[in-house]
Order: structure tokens, then sequence, then C-alpha cells
């Protein structure tokens, strides 16, 4: 091209980045690796190419592991992590840091083996995915120096098996070991199989770090190594992925007591109202959708466009995307590259081939493993195109009126991953923002990330947070061993016709005491056999109504944290005037003397949760850029617990105020031997201006019960603090709907003490929801 050629078409040249440092790597390596276990890279076994997208040349090959490698893996890591945990938070940071530093100075390598094997633009590996890398590996140098500080009471889970994707190789790695390390944890790590080379490279680094052997190990291999990891005698699985695989890693590990957290995909709303900017808003747009060729997990890939403004902007749009330029992804001047395999570009060629909508493609692109970047307009609300995630670069568009229909559209799929809100009203965005059910708002931005804010998603877009100081709490656990839980058997007793029964309680649904569907009642006796009430045996069909009814008390959330704290003291006066009378009642069914000490705990915990109503607080990221990403707390929706057994009335209490305190409703089910405490509770909570449907009372069998609240797709998360055997069963029905569980493994807590409330009741109780505003000057 010359000059004057140039001057007239104002296109850019080819700026080509040389791959020879990254080839010359590769060869210097041998060309066929190993895994990188205990220290040492092992001799390559049997093995299986990883090519150029770009160009369809091998570049290297690299093992399959056997499941004897895996063993060996988590072998390694077992052995290291005593000494790593040990070394303390500061000598843990100074292997971090010199991890960030070593990935810095490497960067360009890094960059280039990344575009190569995967076929991103070598211009975002290089300003964006490694950038983050030594960001993330500092951040949490950081956060292993503060750790006694910022995570009192805190200690590593153990070894942790990490498996992650194709999209973002090194970042992925990077969002996974950082934090692990910094508690004291060490890894087995899994790559994805068609871009496993800068794994590799970066245990090549953990060597020159000098990091003790064993602490980061990296085996390759297909989804078969993944499920070996997932089945392997580790203590914790991080996923990042899709949604089928991670629902079949919640399945696996259902019961094991391994600890999960799940990062799946998304179908994230990009929602421009009409006084945004749209200049800035398509521009955003290019980053949301064609960033990564559009495979990026939280990809605003839903365009909802104010009816005013839709045709300008659609125009704009298309303007925009002619200019996009599709190629070779070493060369800096390109805006997409390669797809990252000619099996994914299939995928999506697919999907877009044969729907209802218009298709407006813009080219050209490449031969060979490229899709142009596509828009497509005129789909319904249910197409499947409107729904399921493409991850590639297509971008489907619809049109909305009023910003109460831009919500409920931009929350009609399954996952509530990220959004972004554009808009030059702040009033609008951020009437918009919370009402968005995502992990991540982006308030006129997209794509917008930083290890000091957490990002992760809701519903089936996976759990857990990574980043930030939520992040960090998913790699640790409290100290102490929780002690073994043994299961709790009512009290037997001859009497079939109640002596001097009471009453014969009922159900607690709605605000409102409910006979139960099924019509079967429980004897509960005394420990000397005497029958002291009837319970009635709650089915599904008293869990659904209760579940309907708490759904219908969405109200709570909105309700200010003083009013929320107001109800809880109210009903710890209530329960308080009556402390002797149910001190009473519970030594009697139990057979303790207890019971005016537990009364008086379960008043001071109501106490407490209505302290923490209004000072439980969210946070605000200092991220590096000109905005601020507020992490706030938001209640998680309805939550289904099965309450303890140890301490019938202080387990629900301890149970029922953080939940409720946070803004969420509750589905209780009352201890299954002790059930008396909760049918007496009802009439505390009838005089406290408890709003109906807020809590929930059943009781009934544990074991019946707790795979029905798993199950249930309008329940946002549940708890089991049983000493049934239901844990896993609640882990295994919660797979299909990927919903949030805290159960107990059987391990039992002192409900008298610490343990029995605070922050891992309230964490558990609420959802963050990271949201970037622009902020600063
Ligand atoms: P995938 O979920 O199969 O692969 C992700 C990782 O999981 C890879 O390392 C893979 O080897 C491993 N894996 C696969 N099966 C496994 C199993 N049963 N147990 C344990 N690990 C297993 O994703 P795939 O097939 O590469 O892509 C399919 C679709 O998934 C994409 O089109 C996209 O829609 C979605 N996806 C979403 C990602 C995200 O970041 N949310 C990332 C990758 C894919």
């Amino acid at each position: 091209m010359s000059i004057r050629d140039i001057f007239e078409s104002m296109d850019y040249g080819p700026a080509p980045e040389s791959a020879g440092d990254a080839l010359t790597w590769i060869v210097d390596q041998g060309s066929r690796f190993g895994h990188f276990i205990g220290g040492v890279f092992t001799d390559p076994g049997e093995t299986f190419e990883t090519r150029n997208p770009a160009t369809g040349e091998v570049l290297a090959e690299v093992t399959q592991a056997a499941q004897a490698d895996v063993d060996a893996a988590v072998a390694a890591a077992r052995a290291a992590q005593p000494g790593w945990e040990a070394l303390g938070g500061p000598g843990r940071a100074r292997y971090l840091y010199a991890l960030a530093r070593l990935v810095q100075k490497h960067a360009r390598l890094f960059a280039v083996l990344e575009t190569l094997d995967g076929g991103k633009p070598v211009r975002e590996a290089r300003d964006i995915d490694v950038p983050l890398v030594a960001r993330h590996f500092s951040y949490h140098a950081g956060c292993a120096q503060l750790m006694e500080t910022q995570l009192p009471g805190q200690r590593a889970l153990g070894v942790c098996g990490q498996i992650v994707p194709w999209n973002f190789p090194l970042l992925m790695l990077a969002w996974k070991v950082a934090p692990a390390l910094a508690t004291g944890n060490t890894v087995v790590l899994k790559p994805a199989e068609w871009t496993s080379l800068t794994a590799l490279l970066f245990a090549d680094i953990c060597r020159q770090a000098g990091l003790p052997e064993g602490v980061v190990n990296i085996v390759t291999g297909d989804g078969a190594v993944g499920e070996m990891i997932v089945g392997a005698p580790v203590d914790k699985i991080a996923f990042t992925g899709s949604t089928e695989v991670g629902r079949r890693i919640r399945a696996a590990t259902a019961g094991t007591g391994k600890a999960l957290t799940l990062e799946l995909g998304g179908k994230s709303p990009y929602i421009v109202f009409e006084d945004a900017d749209l200049d800035s808003a398509v521009e955003g747009l290019v980053d949301a959708i064609w960033f990564n060729g559009g495979q990026v997990c939280c990809a605003g890939s839903r365009l909802l466009v104010q009816e005013g403004v839709a045709e300008a902007f659609h125009d704009k749009l298309k303007t925009r995307m002619a200019k996009l330029r599709v190629g070779d992804p070493l060369d800096k001047c390109i805006d997409m590259g390669a797809i990252v395999d000619p099996v994914q570009r299939d995928r999506i060629a697919a999907l877009v081939e044969g729907c209802e909508g218009e298709v407006h493609r813009a080219g050209p692109v490449p031969e060979g493993c490229f899709y142009p970047p596509t828009l497509i307009t005129g789909l319904s609300a249910a197409s499947p195109l409107m729904q399921e995630e493409i991850f590639g670069p297509v971008l489907v568009s619809t049109t909305f009126r009023t910003p109460s229909e831009a919500v409920q559209l931009a929350n009609g799929t399954r996952y509530g991953l990220a959004a972004s809100v554009w808009s030059e009203n702040i009033n609008t965005a951020l009437d918009v923002a919370p009402k968005l059910a995502a992990g991540v708002v982006w308030v006129n931005g997209a794509n917008m990330f930083d290890a000091a804010a957490p990002f992760g998603g809701v519903r089936e877009s996976g759990f857990g947070r990574e980043g930030g100081l939520d992040g960090l709490r998913a790699y640790t656990r409290d100290e102490g061993a929780a002690p073994r839980l043994e299961a709790v058997e009512p009290f037997g007793g001859e009497a079939a016709e109640p002596e001097p029964v009471d009453r014969t309680a009922k159900l607690y649904i709605g605000g409102r005491q409910a006979r139960p569907d099924g019509g079967y009642a429980r004897l509960v006796h005394d420990p000397e056999g005497r029958l002291i009430g009837q319970v009635p045996i709650a089915n599904r069909k008293d869990l659904r109504n209760a579940v309907e009814a708490a759904r219908g008390a969405a109200g709570w959330a909105g309700a200010t944290a003083h009013n929320r704290a107001q109800v809880l003291f109210y009903i710890g006066e209530n329960l308080s005037a009556r402390a002797g009378e149910f001190a009473e009642a519970i030594d009697r069914m139990t057979g303790g003397s207890d019971g005016a000490r537990e009364v008086a705990a379960s008043v001071d915990r109501l106490f407490s949760a209505a302290a923490w109503a209004d000072k439980f607080e969210g946070r605000v990221a200092p991220v590096p850029m000109r905005g601020a990403a507020l992490a706030m707390r938001e209640p998680c929706g309805v939550i289904g617990a099965l309450c303890p057994d140890e301490a019938p009335l202080l387990g629900l209490v301890s149970v029922m105020a953080p939940a409720i305190a946070m803004g969420n409703r509750v589905v209780l089910v009352a201890s299954e031997p002790f059930p008396l405490a909760a049918t007496d509770f009802y009439q505390v909570l009838e005089t406290s201006d408890v709003p109906g449907g807020v809590v929930n009372i059943l009781t009934g069998a544990h074991e019946e019960l707790a795979p029905v609240l798993g199950a249930h797709f309008d329940v946002e998360a549940v708890w089991s603090f049983s000493s049934s055997d239901v844990s896993g069963a609640v882990e295994r029905a919660a797979a299909e709907s990927l919903k949030r569980t805290w159960v107990n493994h059987g391990r039992g807590r002192d409900w008298f003490g610490p343990a029995g409330e605070g922050r891992a009741f309230l964490e558990a109780a609420t959802e963050v929801k990271t949201v970037w505003i622009p902020y600063g000057a």
C-alpha cells in the first residue's frame, strides 16, 4: 500500500507482531509437553495437537492426562499444602509478587503465545489479558500480606482443583490460582484442551519464581481429565465454563463436602436508553460483543434499545460494524481475530443458520476459522437465539418502550451474569441497576474487570464470586474442626391419644396457620414417652404453597434496613415476654434443663440480627480506572432452610433472623425430632408485625422435604443444618437450577457461641452485585 493509498483510504496498514520468540519457546521445550507436577515437567505421554486457529498450523503436542497423572498432581499438592500455608501470609506474598513481576517481564511472550494458541487479537492479549494477570497476582500478593487482619480466624481449604476454559486461558488461570495461593491453598489446574500453552508457560514461570514444589500443578487434557479432578480427593473445585458442565460438576460433587464455585454462561443484556450518548454506546457495544470475538461469558450479547432511538442506533451500529477489521490476530491493527477452533466456529454458524430473524453480517472475513461480526434483529423474546448463549460475535437485538419493560426483558433469561445500562440520566441508570438479575452491572460501560472487584453470577450463571475479599473468602474455611453431628432421633412413646395436649399445631404459611395438604400428623413425645403434641407432616404441596407465599412477599426486600431491624427487635421483645413458657416447653420436649438459656440466647440473636440489618455493608472497590465498583449486598430472594436439631428454638431463630435481616423471605423446616418450639413461635411472629409470607414454617420429614427444596426453581438458596443426612440430597437436587447451597455435611456447630451467628450467615444470606459506575476526574 502506497502512502497516497493510505491518505485516500485512511485505512490502517498491517502491523504484525512477530511470533518468533513464542515459537522458539515452544521449540526449546521440545514442542511436546508433559504435565507440571511437583515442580517438574513430566515426560510427554499420550499427546494431542494444539493448533493456531488462524492458520490451522500445529503449534505443539500436549499430553492427555491419565488417572495416575491426576493422582500424582493431587498428591504433590497435598504434600506441599501444609508447608505453603505455614509460610504465613507475608511469606506467600513474596512469591505472589514475584509471579506478578515475572508475568510482566515475559508479557510479550505470554501475549503472543496466547494469541497463537487461541486466536484472540494480540492487541487484546497484550493490553487486557496479560496486564490483568499481573494485576491479579499483585493484588493477591497484598491479600496474602494482610490475610491475618482481613480474614481473621480463616484458614486455607487445602487442595483446590481448578478447571478453566479456552476464552481467557491465562487470565482465568490467574483468577483461580492467585486467590488460592494467597490464602494458603495449593492447586491442581487444568487448562482447556484447545489452549494449554500459556498455562505451561506459567508453570515455567513458577519454576523461575522458585515457588515451592507442588504448590502449583498443571495437568492437561480434555473434559475426561476435568472429571478426574472433580472426582479426586481435593477440598474445592473452582470451575469456569459452560452451564451444562457446571451442572454435571454440581451433581458429581454433591454430598462430598467439597467446596464449589461455578462461573458459567450468560446472555447479558446491553440496555440503551433513549437519553444515552449513542456514539459512546455504540463503542461500548463493540467492546461488549466483539471483544475476543464474543467468546466471553459476560459478553453483552443481547441488545435492548429503547424504541425512539432504535433505528438511529442500529444505523450507527451497522456503520461501525462495517469498519471492524477481522483477520490475522497477530496483526495489531485488527479488531477481531480467529474463533478458537473450527468446532466452535461451526457451532456458532449452526446456531445462526435458519434463525427466523433478519441477519446482518459485516464482512468480508478471511477464509478459515473466522466468523463475521453479526447483528440479528426481529427475533421474539422467546426465540432460542435470544435465550441461548452463542459464544461468538453474534449480537441479537430487540426494542423496549419503558424502563420497566427493559428490566423485564433483561431479566427474561435463565442466566444472570452481567448487564450494561446506558443512559446519561443518573436517575434512570441507578434506578435500573438494582432491578437487574445480574452479578455485575456496568453503567455506561462494558466488560470491565479488576482483581479488587467481585465477579460472578446468579441463577444459572453459577454461584460464588472471584475477585475482592469475597473471592478470597471462597478459598477459606473457619479455623478449628466442627464437631461431627449425630442424627437426633425423636422420642418414641406408647400413648395413642393425646393426654394433656395443648393444641394440634398447623403449618405457618403466608402469615396464617394452615392445615397440611395431606392431613397427616406426627405425634411428639417427651423423653418419658408421654405425648406432648402433634405436628402436621408437610408434603411437597405444602412446601410449594410456602414458597409461593414467600415469593408473594417480595416487598420485604424493598423494606428499609431500619424497618427490618424494627421488626426483628419486636420479635425479640415478644419472645422475651414469653421466655418462661418457651423455656419450660423446650425442657419438656428435649428432656434437658437448658431451656431458659436457649430462650435468652434466641432473644439475643434476634437483637444481633436487628443490629446487623443496617450494618452489614457492601464495599467500594478502588479499581484502577475512572470509576468505582460498588460491591452491593442484595438479598438472595427466597431461602429454604432445614433447621438444626441441637437447639430447636435457638437453631430456628439463628437461621431465620440473619436471613430476614438481609431482606430475604424464608421457608423454614423446623427441627424434625423437636418441632414444638417452632410451632409455638408462630404466635410470636403473628404479634410482631412480620408481613405475611416473609417467614413460613413447615414441620415434617427432612429427608422428604430436602430434595424438594433443593429442586424448587423459585427458591434461590437452600441451607441445611439438619442432623439428618440430607446435605447430599440438597446439593444433588440443586444441580438442575444451580442454586446456592449451604449445608453442614454432617458437621454440627455450637449454636450458643459465635459460630451460631455473624458474617458467615450474613454472607450466605446475600449476593454481591458489583455495580461499576463512572466516578472521578
Ligand atoms: P466446557 O464447559 O466443556 O469446557 C470448559 C472446561 O471444562 C474445559 O477445560 C473442559 O476440558 C472442561 N470440562 C469439560 N467437560 C468436563 C467435565 N465433565 N468435568 C470437568 N471438566 C470438564 O466448554 P466448551 O465445550 O469448551 O464450550 C461449549 C460452550 O460452553 C461454549 O460454546 C459456550 O457457550 C460455553 N462456554 C462458556 C464459558 C464461560 O466462560 N462461561 C467458557 C467456555 C465455554
